[in-house]
Protein backbone atom coordinates (compact mmCIF):
# COMPACT_ATOMS: atom_id res chain seq x y z
CA UNK A 1 0.00 0.00 0.00
CA UNK A 2 1.25 3.37 -1.10
CA UNK A 3 0.62 6.26 1.75
CA UNK A 4 1.29 9.92 2.46
CA UNK A 5 3.92 11.72 4.33
CA UNK A 6 1.49 12.25 7.14
CA UNK A 7 0.28 8.53 7.27
CA UNK A 8 4.00 7.27 7.60
CA UNK A 9 4.76 9.73 10.53
CA UNK A 10 1.94 8.32 12.07
CA UNK A 11 2.45 4.90 11.58
CA UNK A 12 6.51 5.25 12.81
CA UNK A 13 4.73 7.34 16.25
CA UNK A 14 2.85 4.45 16.77
CA UNK A 15 5.41 1.89 16.65
CA UNK A 16 5.01 0.60 13.23
CA UNK A 17 7.07 -0.10 10.20
CA UNK A 18 7.29 1.78 7.03
CA UNK A 19 9.15 1.12 3.37
CA UNK A 20 11.07 4.61 3.19
CA UNK A 21 12.85 5.91 -0.11
CA UNK A 22 16.49 6.78 -0.10
CA UNK A 23 19.26 7.64 -2.67
CA UNK A 24 20.81 4.15 -2.62
CA UNK A 25 17.94 1.63 -2.12
CA UNK A 26 14.40 1.85 -0.20
CA UNK A 27 14.69 0.99 3.79
CA UNK A 28 12.11 -0.76 5.90
CA UNK A 29 12.59 2.40 8.37
CA UNK A 30 11.05 2.06 12.26
CA UNK A 31 11.37 4.88 15.16
CA UNK A 32 15.74 3.84 16.45
CA UNK A 33 14.55 4.39 19.79
CA UNK A 34 11.52 1.63 19.77
CA UNK A 35 12.75 -1.73 20.17
CA UNK A 36 9.74 -3.58 19.55
CA UNK A 37 8.90 -1.34 16.17
CA UNK A 38 12.76 -2.01 15.63
CA UNK A 39 12.13 -5.51 16.03
CA UNK A 40 9.48 -5.71 13.41
CA UNK A 41 11.51 -5.15 10.67
CA UNK A 42 13.82 -8.10 11.64
CA UNK A 43 10.74 -10.13 11.57
CA UNK A 44 9.67 -9.36 8.83
CA UNK A 45 12.93 -9.12 6.37
CA UNK A 46 13.68 -12.46 8.26
CA UNK A 47 16.93 -11.15 9.57
CA UNK A 48 19.68 -13.02 11.75
CA UNK A 49 19.12 -10.96 14.64
CA UNK A 50 23.60 -10.80 14.49
CA UNK A 51 23.42 -8.33 11.90
CA UNK A 52 23.29 -4.61 12.53
CA UNK A 53 21.51 -1.53 11.19
CA UNK A 54 21.61 1.75 10.10
CA UNK A 55 20.04 4.46 12.04
CA UNK A 56 19.24 7.38 9.69
CA UNK A 57 19.35 11.12 10.64
CA UNK A 58 18.32 14.69 9.27
CA UNK A 59 20.14 16.23 10.94
CA UNK A 60 23.66 16.87 12.52
CA UNK A 61 22.26 17.43 16.03
CA UNK A 62 20.97 13.94 15.80
CA UNK A 63 24.37 11.87 15.53
CA UNK A 64 25.57 13.75 18.63
CA UNK A 65 22.30 12.09 20.19
CA UNK A 66 23.40 8.44 19.05
CA UNK A 67 27.08 7.84 19.32
CA UNK A 68 30.04 9.44 21.38
CA UNK A 69 33.53 10.01 21.60
CA UNK A 70 32.83 10.87 17.76
CA UNK A 71 36.42 11.06 16.06
CA UNK A 72 37.00 15.22 14.21
CA UNK A 73 37.39 12.89 11.22
CA UNK A 74 33.62 12.02 11.49
CA UNK A 75 32.52 15.81 11.37
CA UNK A 76 34.80 16.37 8.18
CA UNK A 77 33.03 13.52 6.44
CA UNK A 78 29.71 14.15 7.54
CA UNK A 79 30.23 17.58 6.18
CA UNK A 80 31.60 16.65 2.91
CA UNK A 81 29.76 14.00 2.15
CA UNK A 82 26.39 14.18 4.11
CA UNK A 83 23.37 13.90 3.14
CA UNK A 84 24.94 11.06 0.78
CA UNK A 85 25.78 7.76 0.84
CA UNK A 86 27.88 7.21 3.26
CA UNK A 87 27.05 5.37 6.92
CA UNK A 88 29.80 6.28 9.81
CA UNK A 89 30.11 3.54 11.99
CA UNK A 90 30.82 5.10 15.55
CA UNK A 91 31.22 4.04 18.75
CA UNK A 92 27.18 4.05 20.75
CA UNK A 93 25.76 5.94 23.00
CA UNK A 94 23.98 3.67 26.00
CA UNK A 95 20.61 5.26 24.83
CA UNK A 96 20.61 3.17 21.52
CA UNK A 97 18.57 -0.14 22.27
CA UNK A 98 20.62 -3.30 21.89
CA UNK A 99 18.47 -4.59 19.04
CA UNK A 100 19.31 -2.01 16.93
CA UNK A 101 23.17 -2.45 17.47
CA UNK A 102 23.23 -6.32 17.72
CA UNK A 103 24.74 -5.67 21.09
CA UNK A 104 27.50 -4.05 19.49
CA UNK A 105 29.25 -1.55 21.49
CA UNK A 106 29.34 0.78 17.69
CA UNK A 107 26.53 2.05 15.95
CA UNK A 108 26.23 2.68 12.14
CA UNK A 109 24.82 6.26 11.34
CA UNK A 110 24.05 8.06 7.99
CA UNK A 111 22.14 10.87 6.99
CA UNK A 112 19.97 9.87 3.33
CA UNK A 113 19.70 12.24 0.29
CA UNK A 114 15.84 11.82 -0.05
CA UNK A 115 13.97 15.23 0.07
CA UNK A 116 10.66 12.92 1.75
CA UNK A 117 12.72 11.10 3.64
CA UNK A 118 14.89 13.49 5.06
CA UNK A 119 11.07 15.62 5.97
CA UNK A 120 10.26 11.87 7.68
CA UNK A 121 12.99 11.75 9.83
CA UNK A 122 12.52 15.92 11.01
CA UNK A 123 9.15 15.10 12.33
CA UNK A 124 9.56 10.98 13.74
CA UNK A 125 13.36 11.72 14.95
CA UNK A 126 16.36 8.40 13.61
CA UNK A 127 14.95 5.50 11.99
CA UNK A 128 16.74 2.62 11.90
CA UNK A 129 16.16 1.45 8.02
CA UNK A 130 17.76 -2.44 6.44
CA UNK A 131 17.53 -2.53 2.81
CA UNK A 132 13.38 -3.47 2.46
CA UNK A 133 13.97 -6.54 0.70
CA UNK A 134 12.91 -9.55 2.31
CA UNK A 135 16.60 -11.28 3.14
CA UNK A 136 17.82 -13.21 0.43
CA UNK A 137 16.20 -10.91 -2.43
CA UNK A 138 18.03 -7.96 -4.27
CA UNK A 139 17.09 -4.65 -2.66
CA UNK A 140 14.58 -2.46 -3.53
CA UNK A 141 14.92 0.36 -5.65
CA UNK A 142 11.20 0.71 -6.67
CA UNK A 143 8.11 1.26 -4.48
CA UNK A 144 6.80 -1.63 -6.58
CA UNK A 145 9.83 -4.28 -5.43
CA UNK A 146 8.53 -3.85 -1.53
CA UNK A 147 4.92 -4.21 -2.94
CA UNK A 148 6.32 -7.50 -4.68
CA UNK A 149 8.41 -8.70 -1.76
CA UNK A 150 5.54 -8.06 0.82
CA UNK A 151 2.12 -7.52 -1.12
CA UNK A 152 0.18 -5.06 1.57
CA UNK A 153 1.63 -6.13 4.46
CA UNK A 154 3.84 -3.35 4.28
CA UNK A 155 3.16 0.23 4.00
CA UNK A 156 5.44 2.16 1.51
CA UNK A 157 6.33 5.91 0.99
CA UNK A 158 7.08 5.88 -2.65
CA UNK A 159 10.15 8.47 -3.49
CA UNK A 160 10.18 7.13 -7.56
CA UNK A 161 13.33 5.18 -8.15
CA UNK A 162 16.17 5.03 -6.18
CA UNK A 163 19.07 7.42 -7.61
CA UNK A 164 22.00 5.24 -7.05
CA UNK A 165 20.94 2.01 -6.78
CA UNK A 166 23.78 0.09 -4.60
CA UNK A 167 23.60 0.26 -0.97
CA UNK A 168 26.01 3.01 0.65
CA UNK A 169 29.58 2.91 1.21
CA UNK A 170 30.39 1.85 5.88
CA UNK A 171 33.35 3.24 7.02
CA UNK A 172 34.56 2.08 10.46
CA UNK A 173 35.90 4.84 12.05
CA UNK A 174 36.20 2.90 15.59
CA UNK A 175 39.48 1.77 15.27
CA UNK A 176 42.85 2.90 14.03
CA UNK A 177 42.70 2.07 10.86
CA UNK A 178 39.91 3.65 8.73
CA UNK A 179 38.45 0.64 6.95
CA UNK A 180 35.62 0.43 4.51
CA UNK A 181 33.18 -2.65 5.26
CA UNK A 182 31.23 -2.05 2.91
CA UNK A 183 32.50 -0.74 -0.64
CA UNK A 184 29.72 2.12 -2.37
CA UNK A 185 29.19 5.34 -4.45
CA UNK A 186 31.77 6.85 -2.45
CA UNK A 187 35.06 5.50 -2.63
CA UNK A 188 38.34 5.65 -0.65
CA UNK A 189 39.91 7.83 -3.22
CA UNK A 190 37.26 10.13 -3.12
CA UNK A 191 37.32 10.64 0.56
CA UNK A 192 40.82 10.96 0.37
CA UNK A 193 40.48 13.82 -1.81
CA UNK A 194 37.77 15.55 -0.50
CA UNK A 195 39.28 15.13 2.96
CA UNK A 196 42.79 14.22 3.47
CA UNK A 197 41.50 10.78 5.27
CA UNK A 198 42.88 7.56 4.02
CA UNK A 199 41.10 4.99 4.19
CA UNK A 200 41.66 1.25 3.70
CA UNK A 201 39.43 -1.76 2.27
CA UNK A 202 38.70 -5.01 4.23
CA UNK A 203 40.98 -7.98 2.84
CA UNK A 204 39.13 -10.83 1.30
CA UNK A 205 40.01 -13.31 4.04
CA UNK A 206 39.29 -10.66 7.18
CA UNK A 207 35.54 -10.50 5.17
CA UNK A 208 34.40 -13.65 6.56
CA UNK A 209 34.92 -12.52 9.80
CA UNK A 210 33.78 -9.34 9.16
CA UNK A 211 32.88 -6.25 11.47
CA UNK A 212 30.32 -5.69 9.41
CA UNK A 213 28.42 -8.66 9.67
CA UNK A 214 25.84 -8.07 6.70
CA UNK A 215 28.81 -8.22 4.50
CA UNK A 216 29.40 -12.34 5.41
CA UNK A 217 26.19 -13.45 4.11
CA UNK A 218 25.42 -14.11 0.58
CA UNK A 219 22.46 -11.76 -0.37
CA UNK A 220 22.87 -9.21 -3.21
CA UNK A 221 21.19 -12.72 -5.26
CA UNK A 222 18.49 -13.21 -7.68
CA UNK A 223 16.30 -16.44 -7.99
CA UNK A 224 18.89 -16.80 -11.63
CA UNK A 225 21.81 -18.40 -11.71
CA UNK A 226 24.44 -15.10 -12.67
CA UNK A 227 27.64 -15.53 -14.88
CA UNK A 228 30.03 -13.19 -15.89
CA UNK A 229 30.66 -13.17 -19.51
CA UNK A 230 34.55 -12.23 -20.66
CA UNK A 231 33.51 -11.19 -24.40
CA UNK A 232 30.17 -10.10 -25.59
CA UNK A 233 29.09 -12.66 -27.92
CA UNK A 234 27.79 -11.59 -31.54
CA UNK A 235 24.18 -12.97 -31.02
CA UNK A 236 22.48 -13.32 -27.39
CA UNK A 237 20.14 -16.55 -26.84
CA UNK A 238 16.81 -15.35 -26.55
CA UNK A 239 16.19 -17.80 -22.95
CA UNK A 240 18.48 -15.89 -21.67
CA UNK A 241 19.03 -12.59 -20.07
CA UNK A 242 21.85 -9.92 -20.82
CA UNK A 243 23.56 -6.93 -18.86
CA UNK A 244 26.14 -5.42 -20.98
CA UNK A 245 28.14 -1.90 -20.54
CA UNK A 246 30.38 -1.32 -23.19
CA UNK A 247 29.95 1.38 -25.83
CA UNK A 248 28.66 0.83 -29.34
CA UNK A 249 26.65 -1.97 -28.40
CA UNK A 250 22.60 -1.47 -28.86
CA UNK A 251 20.93 -4.59 -29.38
CA UNK A 252 16.77 -4.45 -30.02
CA UNK A 253 16.42 -7.86 -28.20
CA UNK A 254 13.96 -7.02 -25.10
CA UNK A 255 16.61 -9.81 -23.00
CA UNK A 256 19.44 -7.55 -23.81
CA UNK A 257 20.47 -4.12 -21.94
CA UNK A 258 22.89 -2.26 -22.75
CA UNK A 259 24.00 0.84 -20.64
CA UNK A 260 27.10 1.81 -23.02
CA UNK A 261 29.31 2.91 -20.82
CA UNK A 262 27.00 4.79 -18.17
CA UNK A 263 27.83 2.89 -15.10
CA UNK A 264 25.42 5.16 -12.87
CA UNK A 265 22.54 3.97 -15.07
CA UNK A 266 23.95 0.49 -15.12
CA UNK A 267 23.93 0.64 -11.11
CA UNK A 268 20.84 1.97 -10.68
CA UNK A 269 19.19 -0.25 -12.76
CA UNK A 270 20.89 -3.83 -11.58
CA UNK A 271 18.75 -5.05 -9.19
CA UNK A 272 15.47 -3.85 -11.04
CA UNK A 273 17.00 -6.29 -13.79
CA UNK A 274 17.93 -8.96 -11.08
CA UNK A 275 14.09 -8.56 -10.06
CA UNK A 276 12.80 -8.71 -13.39
CA UNK A 277 15.03 -11.52 -15.07
CA UNK A 278 13.32 -13.58 -11.96
CA UNK A 279 10.29 -12.12 -12.78
CA UNK A 280 10.00 -13.17 -15.94
CA UNK A 281 11.54 -16.78 -15.45
CA UNK A 282 14.97 -16.50 -16.58
CA UNK A 283 17.33 -19.13 -15.29
CA UNK A 284 20.74 -17.16 -16.43
CA UNK A 285 21.56 -13.72 -16.39
CA UNK A 286 25.06 -13.06 -18.22
CA UNK A 287 26.95 -9.74 -17.13
CA UNK A 288 29.26 -8.44 -19.37
CA UNK A 289 32.86 -8.32 -17.72
CA UNK A 290 33.60 -4.98 -15.53
CA UNK A 291 36.89 -2.75 -16.46
CA UNK A 292 39.53 -1.59 -14.48
CA UNK A 293 38.20 0.08 -11.03
CA UNK A 294 39.75 3.09 -11.70
CA UNK A 295 37.57 4.08 -14.96
CA UNK A 296 34.18 4.50 -12.54
CA UNK A 297 34.26 5.28 -8.92
CA UNK A 298 31.20 2.84 -9.25
CA UNK A 299 32.63 -0.19 -10.55
CA UNK A 300 34.32 -1.52 -6.97
CA UNK A 301 30.91 -1.56 -6.01
CA UNK A 302 29.38 -2.77 -9.00
CA UNK A 303 31.80 -5.76 -8.63
CA UNK A 304 31.61 -6.34 -4.76
CA UNK A 305 27.27 -7.11 -5.84
CA UNK A 306 28.45 -8.83 -8.54
CA UNK A 307 30.82 -11.11 -7.21
CA UNK A 308 28.61 -12.06 -4.55
CA UNK A 309 25.41 -12.52 -6.96
CA UNK A 310 27.72 -15.05 -8.74
CA UNK A 311 29.42 -16.96 -6.22
CA UNK A 312 27.20 -19.41 -4.80
O1 LIG B 1 22.26 2.39 1.56
C1 LIG B 1 22.06 1.80 2.63
O2 LIG B 1 22.93 1.71 3.50
C2 LIG B 1 20.66 1.22 2.86
C3 LIG B 1 19.65 2.35 2.92
C4 LIG B 1 18.26 1.91 3.27
O3 LIG B 1 20.12 3.33 3.79
N1 LIG B 1 20.63 0.41 4.02
C5 LIG B 1 21.24 -0.81 4.07
O4 LIG B 1 21.04 -1.45 5.27
O5 LIG B 1 21.87 -1.27 3.15
P1 LIG B 1 21.38 -3.00 5.48
O6 LIG B 1 20.85 -3.29 6.83
O7 LIG B 1 20.87 -3.79 4.36
O8 LIG B 1 22.95 -3.03 5.52
C6 LIG B 1 23.63 -2.43 6.62
C7 LIG B 1 25.06 -2.89 6.65
C8 LIG B 1 25.17 -4.35 7.01
O9 LIG B 1 26.25 -4.91 6.26
C9 LIG B 1 25.48 -4.30 8.50
O10 LIG B 1 26.18 -5.44 8.95
C10 LIG B 1 26.34 -3.05 8.58
O11 LIG B 1 25.73 -2.14 7.67
N2 LIG B 1 26.34 -2.46 9.93
C11 LIG B 1 25.31 -1.92 10.61
N3 LIG B 1 25.69 -1.54 11.85
C12 LIG B 1 27.00 -1.84 11.96
C13 LIG B 1 27.98 -1.71 13.01
N4 LIG B 1 27.67 -1.19 14.18
N5 LIG B 1 29.24 -2.14 12.75
C14 LIG B 1 29.56 -2.67 11.55
N6 LIG B 1 28.69 -2.83 10.52
C15 LIG B 1 27.43 -2.43 10.73
MG1 LIG C 1 20.58 -5.24 2.95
Amino acid sequence: MIISLEKAVELIRSGDVVAIPTETVYGLAADAFHPEAVKKTFTLKGRPPENPLIVHISSFEQLEGLAESIPEEAHRLAETFWPGPLTLVLNKKPVVPDIVTAGLPTVAVRMPDHPLTCKLIERTGPLTAPSANRSGSPSPTRARHILEDYQSEVAVLDGGQSEIGLESTVLDLTSSERCILRPGFITAEMISTKTGIRVTHQTENIKQNSKSPGTRYTHYKPKALVFWLDEVPKSFEDKSYYLLHSKNISVSQKNVHSYEGNFHAFARGLYDHFRTADHLSYSQIFVEKLPEESAHPLIFALKDRLDRAISS
